[in-house]
């Protein structure tokens, strides 16, 4: 095998194609882009709809407007007051909603996916940087993408709400929206968990780990999560689309709930 060193101050090789890439590497950031822009508009949409969010008879409550926050939630699906006006650009949910884009916007896997797909800073690997300069995530505005860890910590509070309204959704009986809403929350707490700052925290800095086996175990755990990180990542934009779809589909009448026990 021959290894190529690069000496200190070496240059690039002068060539002039854009990449010597012949396989498809446009494939992965093109699919990315589709999925990422399909579903952040349908989420746009079903946000600003103010409707069909919510079953009264099951309490079925979509993670989209959770928790309820306008003076215009339906009867039942506040569970925390109403301390926001009913105007039409205020999402249901305003106080979480920024927070989870926080989450998602600065996830490590996010940022690879986007940077690559939409940024195209590079689109793949070996092919070059759609923008002249690079400046990394150490100035304004990708700075911010040091938060992140902060977002964990709010995302982890929402994820505890979502569970409750999937709790409370088990008070009136078991029908197919109480399986929708639990495995939803069952991966946004895989998908929380498996995030590299808990990995950090759960772990990092640690010099014995036979001193602390309690955090030692919960990181051995959080870093076989960690590992399906980006599965986790689509999985969850999947089930929540789903569970979205299927309370939206519940509340405009368009079918009944499939009921194991009334
Ligand atoms: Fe993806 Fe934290 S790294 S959620």
């Amino acid at each position: 095998m021959t290894t190529t060193v690069s000496r200190p101050g070496a240059k690039r090789a002068a060539i002039a194609a854009r990449t010597l890439r012949t396989d498809r590497w446009w494939l992965a950031p093109l699919i990315t882009f589709a999925g990422l822009s399909a579903w952040v508009l349908y989420a746009t949409v079903r946000v600003f709809m103010h409707k069909w969010y919510y079953v009264p008879d099951y309490h079925y409550l979509t993670p989209f407007y959770s928790p309820c926050l306008t003076d215009r939630c339906i009867e039942g699906s506040a569970e925390f007051g109403t301390p926001l006006p009913s105007f039409w650009l205020i999402p249901e949910a305003a106080f979480t909603l920024p927070f989870l884009l926080l989450f998602r916007l600065t996830c490590y896997y996010y940022r690879k996916a986007y940077y690559r797909a939409f940024w195209l800073s590079p689109p793949a690997c070996a092919v070059p940087d759609a923008h002249a300069k690079y400046t990394g995530e150490t100035r304004f505005p990708l700075v911010f993408q040091n938060l992140h860890r902060y977002a964990f910590y709010a995302a982890t509070i929402i994820s505890v709400i979502n569970t409750w309204d999937a709790i409370r959704s088990f008070g009136t009986g078991f029908g197919l929206g109480n399986v929708i809403l639990s495995a939803n929350v069952v991966m946004l707490w895989a998908y929380t968990l498996s995030c590299h700052s808990c990995r950090h925290i759960a772990g990092g800095r640690l010099k014995h780990f036979s001193k602390h086996p309690v955090r030692y175990r919960f990181w051995t755990f959080v870093s076989k999560l960690n590992a399906r990180h980006m599965l986790l990542a689509w999985v969850t934009l999947g089930t929540l689309a789903l569970t979205d779809f299927y309370v939206m589909a519940l509340a405009a009448g368009w079918w009944p709930d499939l009921r194991f026990i009334s």
